[in-house]
Formats: structure tokens, C-alpha cells, sequence
């Protein structure tokens, strides 16, 4: 449940005295902010707190965090040279700070808790690039695969090879599964995602393969869900504009699912959560491979009462735990 612990007082009092980014350049505050949604909803995994804007400058793209906003970038990537700018991440030099946050998050999670590490996706990365901050039309985005496409080629290029850089430090750092975010994606028709960020979502799933599970999320991506069972990893998050079975259906039984409760549906009372949550599992229909979660992250203003009932309400009916 990504953005779990925003929710929790115990986050937002850590949060009065350091910024986001201070907190997740700190190893010590990256590791307790991490293990505050264990500690208090008891949930199977532990997702490293950090940002997908986290590499940028490493890369060579200074961003400042903007409050309800998110990253904002002040000197967009709009032609070639700017993107033969970029710089190729250099993990250990660039950002010592993230294996050092995931090996005391290893030191200190409960047995049997999971610890996750992720990225940005090539695609959703690139766009906070070209876009400079969040967007919904994507227009410099689009603009630049149809007027100057080698330039976007290049430019997804370099980031999914820096993308490949910081997730395997991330493994060489005891992440026990990597998640890479592509938030965006769903802006895209399926034939400009097969054209356009597919090579690349592959290349990263591919130099990957053999180190960890490798999860694959997304959001309005349904009709997507037939390329991306082809990129390469070996879990698909899906989000609640989906019904699962369907979702299933195109990926297939080999395929493990993540998903899908509408993180809104955690706004209402505990009796509609609870619902909700049986509706997810009924689709579920005990198949082996389901991970419970949310389709994206929890909103402001969740009851994190809410939030640890769903937990064990769903390790009370749900099929199995390992
Ligand atoms: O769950 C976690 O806390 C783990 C760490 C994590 C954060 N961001 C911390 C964060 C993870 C996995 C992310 C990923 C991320 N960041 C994505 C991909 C997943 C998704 O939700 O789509 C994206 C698109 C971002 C970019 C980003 N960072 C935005 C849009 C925002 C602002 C959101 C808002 O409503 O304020 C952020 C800030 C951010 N990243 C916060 C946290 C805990 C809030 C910081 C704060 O104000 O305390």
C-alpha cells in the first residue's frame, strides 16, 4: 500500500520536522518512516521510502518536491541537447543513501516481512522530464515522440539504462522484490506504448530477470494489460478500472496479480471498506498469485483505522499466507 504511512500520525509528527526528501536522504528516517505501516497495520511487506524522483539528479535534473504537487522540474527536457545532457546514474556515487536505507530496513523488519525497492518506469520518469512536473495531457510528452522521435528514443534510452543501474543496486542492497512505477502510462494508446516504452519497460525486466520478483504496476492500464503481459515481469498491479477476472483473462494463470481496491473506497465507512475488500477477493477466487493491495496509493484523509481492518480482515479471508 504505497503512501501507507502518510496516513499515520506517527509519520506526519516525523514529517513536521524534516522534509520528504530530507527524510529519505537520511537512512535512520528512511528506515523508521519504512517500518511505521508494518509496526502499526500489520501488512506483509515493507516499501522503501523514497521517491521515484529520487535518481533525478543524479542524472543530471535537479527537482524540488512541491507540497500536494509532487516533483517539479525547472529546466524541462524539450530537444536533443538537453537529453545528451543526461548523465548515466551512478548508484553508489549518486545516491549511497537508498542501499544503506535498504540494508537497516532489512536489519529491522519483522520474519517474514517482505522488503520492496522500486524505480520510476522509464515512461513515467521520462515524462516528469519533458513535462516538468505531473500533467494530463502529456502534450510536450507526445509533441516530441511524433515531431523528434530520436530524441525521445534516446532519451528512454537513458533513462531505462540508469533505471537498470539503480534497481540492481537495490537487489545488490537485499530488496527482496522490485516494483517499477509506471503511474503515467495509462495517457498512452497501446500502439504508442508498444512503439514508444516498451522496448525499454522490457529492456529494464529483462536485465533483471534471475534477481528478484519484478512487479510491474500501472494505472489505466486495461487496455495495455495484452502488451504489458510481455514486458517481462512477473507480477501485473492492476487498478480498480479493471474487475480482476478480467484482468486475469488477458494475463493469463502464469501471471501473479496485484490489486485492485479503489484506495477511495478506504474514504467511506469500515462496513463499505469491508465490502469492497470481499468483492477484490471473490474475483480473486483464491487463485494462487494474488497480492492484495490497493490500485494505487492511499489517499489524505484515509482512517488509518480503516486501513489496519482491511489488513486483517484480509489475512482472515484471504486464501493463503506464506
Ligand atoms: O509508500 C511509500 O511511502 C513509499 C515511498 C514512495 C513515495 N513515492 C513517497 C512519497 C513511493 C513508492 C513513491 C512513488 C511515487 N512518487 C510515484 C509512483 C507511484 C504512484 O503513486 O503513482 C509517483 C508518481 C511519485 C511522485 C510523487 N511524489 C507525487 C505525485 C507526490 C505528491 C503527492 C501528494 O499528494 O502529495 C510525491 C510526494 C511523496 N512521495 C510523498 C510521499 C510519502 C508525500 C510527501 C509528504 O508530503 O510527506
Amino acid at each position: 500500500m504505497r503512501q501507507a504511512g502518510r496516513a499515520l500520525p506517527e509519520y506526519r509528527a516525523l514529517r513536521e520536522r524534516h522534509s520528504m526528501l530530507e527524510m529519505a536522504r537520511t537512512p535512520e528516517l528512511a528506515v523508521a518512516v519504512s517500518l511505521q505501516p508494518v509496526r502499526r497495520l500489520g501488512v506483509d511487506a515493507a516499501i522503501l521510502f523514497s521517491d521515484i524522483s529520487t535518481p533525478l539528479p543524479g542524472m543530471g535534473v535537479p527537482f524540488d518536491l512541491v507540497e500536494g504537487v509532487g516533483p517539479v522540474i525547472a529546466h524541462p527536457l524539450r530537444n536533443a541537447a538537453d537529453v545528451a545532457a543526461l548523465r548515466l546514474l551512478e548508484p553508489a556515487a549518486d545516491l549511497p543513501y537508498v542501499a544503506e536505507a535498504l540494508r537497516g530496513l532489512k536489519a529491522e523488519v519483522p520474519p517474514g516481512v517482505d522488503v520492496i525497492g522500486f524505480a520510476g518506469a522509464p515512461f513515467t520518469l521520462a515524462s516528469y522530464m519533458v513535462e516538468g512536473r505531473g500533467s494530463r495531457d502529456f502534450a510536450h510528452v507526445k509533441r516530441m515522440m511524433l515531431s523528434d522521435p530520436d530524441t525521445w528514443h534516446q532519451l528512454m534510452r537513458r533513462v531505462a539504462e540508469s533505471t537498470i543501474a539503480y534497481l540492481r543496486a537495490q537487489a545488490a542492497a537485499g530488496a527482496d522484490a522490485l516494483q517499477l512505477f509506471d503511474s503515467w502510462v495509462g495517457a498512452l494508446s497501446p500502439r504508442d506504448y508498444a512503439e514508444f516504452v516498451q522496448p525499454y519497460t522490457q529492456a529494464v525486466f529483462q536485465a533483471l530477470k534471475g534477481t528478484v520478483p519484478l512487479i510491474h504496476f500501472g494505472t489505466g492500464t486495461a487496455t495495455l494489460l495484452p502488451l504489458m503481459r510481455r514486458d517481462g515481469a512477473e507480477v501485473i498491479s492492476v487498478d480498480w478500472r479493471i474487475n480482476l477476472n478480467e484482468a486475469w483473462s488477458v494475463l493469463g494463470p502464469n501471471l501473479a496479480i496485484q490489486g485492485n481496491l479503489d484506495p477511495g473506497a478506504l474514504l467511506g465507512p469500515w462496513a463499505a471498506v469491508r465490502d469492497r475488500a470481499d468483492e477484490v477477493l471473490r474475483a480473486a477466487a483464491g487463485r494462487p498469485g494474488h497480492i492484495f493491495n490497493l490500485g494505487h496509493g492511499v489517499l489524505p484523509g484515509t482512517d488509518p483505522d480503516n486501513l489496519a481492518r482491511l489488513v486483517a480482515h484480509v489475512h482472515e479471508k484471504g486464501a493463503t499466507r506464506p
